[in-house]
């Protein structure tokens, strides 16, 4: 039986979401960027089903992940890149 809930850490912050939320959904109601432009502006996920990679993030020390394409799950550790 899956958990109706998941924690997880989005840049050191606490976050519960639903359990099967995506990361790429969960950055958004943080409030979090996934990542930052080489000039420095704070990006977010826009195609949502894997192709435009401006959802890429650091999960659990592995980056470039596409966070569209993953879904939370307890513990995750997740960091913009
Ligand atoms: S939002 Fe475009 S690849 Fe994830």
């Amino acid at each position: 039986m899956q958990p109706e809930e998941v924690s997880i850490t989005v840049n050191g912050r606490p976050v519960r979401v639903a359990a099967g939320t995506s990361i790429a959904a969960a950055l958004l109601m943080a409030g979090e960027p996934s990542r930052f432009s080489v000039t420095g502006e704070a990006r977010a996920p826009l195609c949502g089903m894997g192709i435009c990679m401006e959802c890429r993030v650091t999960v659990n020390g592995v980056p470039h992940r596409r966070s569209c394409l993953l879904t939370c799950a307890s513990d995750m550790e997740v960091v913009s890149e």
